[in-house]
């Protein structure tokens, strides 16, 4: 049949379109920026006249309301979070959500195995010529969970740029189509301090041309890059990138030159930045989107040699345990794709793992380094795994150390005011003074 007769029958409007999930279903939403606002907010809107009841509603990171979450719609949703942030942690610390913890390169496996996708709310490009729209800026689980899902309920977007890749579903395979433009989740890029500068500067010191670099989300990954202008012919194959990317690919600094696998192209699974960076990958062939099972697995990181992976944390123990997503037992965001590039990364020729943090947090009030754990706190990444970590007082190289060797190189990049306490620690420890 000619797409363009299947895409006029399916178009309707969103609250028709969400009036088609039941009560008891599953409901994942597409991720991070390229969630579909409109669809969600219909739904929520839709809550009480369709009296939903028990709908599961399965995100990771989200970058929209999550009115979801609201207390006020208990009755209704129940919120499963694969990763936490601002706007749903609370749910899942009153009790009225939930969280998983799961690898970011599992969650594909997840939908086709014991969770199974009623139903897939997702934002996607217009169509081309062939009828195939892109799901633009977030491939990640979003296309994995379009392949199982019972009921596709899509927002075409002429604003969702068309990015390249793995990336694609055709018209056909959309049951409802809402038809409507908007703009897409912008992220602004973070504020930069003095702190993040000088971690910045510590991280690029670390940093080889012609390394290949995986970037977490935030103000450090980003201050890194304001600092790697005068290296040579860096990679990207990374879960996510934003706006400073663009700037390093426009100064020629990153080619994709040195890469084994996927020489010349940037490969992510998702992208969160700006207007300027979603026009900047549309239609870009430098740049290919791939399912987060294939971009976040370590046997396929590994096959570019000197992967260097860049990630922050919540808090690091004098051993080098880093816990990256729990305050004690209270959680935060997840594990994300840290411990996948963690892995990618110690398997690769060459490859270094670095987590990088401000040595305080709230304020100078709290060190992140600390004696042990907070209780209740998860070993995110194992101290083995652990080769630098960086503050904005300088570098702790902890892989081939001795426990006595990682809590001294540690002490010293701790903030000045907390150290007397750990280095008291130390004493009792070791049996020596600091
Ligand atoms: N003790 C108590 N609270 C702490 C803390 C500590 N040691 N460290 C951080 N916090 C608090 C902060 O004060 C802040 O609280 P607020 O939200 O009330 O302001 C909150 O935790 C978040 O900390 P912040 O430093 O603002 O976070 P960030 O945006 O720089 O992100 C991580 C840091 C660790 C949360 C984030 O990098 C993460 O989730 N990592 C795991 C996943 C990952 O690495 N993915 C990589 C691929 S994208």
């Amino acid at each position: 049949m000619n797409w363009r007769i299947e895409y006029a029958d399916r178009i309707c409007t969103a609250q028709e379109a969400v009036s088609h999930i039941k009560s008891g279903d599953r409901v994942v939403v597409g991720h991070a920026c390229g969630e579909p606002s409109i669809i969600l907010e219909a739904l929520v809107d839709s809550a009480e006249g369709l009296d939903y009841r028990d709908v599961e509603i399965v995100h990771m990171v989200a970058m929209g309301k999550a009115a979801y979450c609201k207390p006020e719609m208990s009755k209704h949703f129940r919120h499963n979070g694969l990763f936490l942030g601002g706007s749903t942690k609370k749910a899942v610390e009153e009790g009225r959500g939930d969280f998983t913890p799961i690898y970011f390169s599992d969650i594909p496996d997840l939908f086709r195995t014991s969770l199974h996708p009623n139903v897939l709310l997702v934002q996607v490009s217009e169509p081309d010529a062939h009828g195939y729209c892109s799901f633009g800026i977030s491939c990640d689980y979003t296309k994995p969970c379009a392949e199982k899902a019972d009921l596709i309920i899509a927002q075409i977007n002429p604003n969702m740029p068309r990015v390249m890749g793995d990336n694609f579903i055709h018209v056909s395979e959309l049951d409802y189509i809402v038809d409507q433009e908007s703009d897409i989740i912008e992220l602004a890029p973070p504020v930069i301090g003095e702190t993040q500068k000088k971690i910045g500067e510590n991280i690029a010191a670390l940093v080889k041309d012609g390394d290949c670099l995986q970037l977490g989300i935030g103000a450090i990954p980003d201050a890194v890059l304001l600092f790697l202008k005068d290296k040579k012919d860096l990679g990207i194959h990374t879960e996510m990138f934003s706006d400073g990317v663009v700037e390093l690919i426009k100064s020629g600094v990153i080619t994709n030159k040195c890469k084994q696998i996927d020489k010349g192209q940037c490969v992510a699974s998702f992208l969160m930045g700006t207007r300027n960076l979603y026009d900047f990958v549309h239609d870009n062939p430098m740049v290919k989107m791939l399912p987060v099972d294939i971009v976040n697995d370590p046997r396929i990181i590994c096959q570019n040699d000197n992967v260097v992976s860049i990630n922050s944390c919540v808090e690091v123990d004098l051993m080098g345990q880093v816990c990256s997503e729990s305050v004690g037992l209270k959680q935060i965001s997840g594990v994300g794709g840290q411990v996948d590039f963690v892995r990618g990364a110690k398997m690769s020729k060459g490859g270094r793992t670095i987590m990088a943090m401000p040595a305080t947090a709230a304020n100078g009030t709290i060190s992140k380094i600390v004696p042990f754990l907070t209780e209740g706190a998860t070993v995110t990444t194992n101290r083995c795994d652990v080769d630098y970590i960086v503050t904005e007082h300088g570098v702790a190289q902890l892989h081939g150390k001795t426990l006595r060797d990682r809590a001294r190189q540690l002490i010293e990049i701790a903030d000045p005011k907390f150290k007397d306490e750990l280095k008291m620690e130390y004493t009792r420890r070791f049996h020596e003074n600091f």
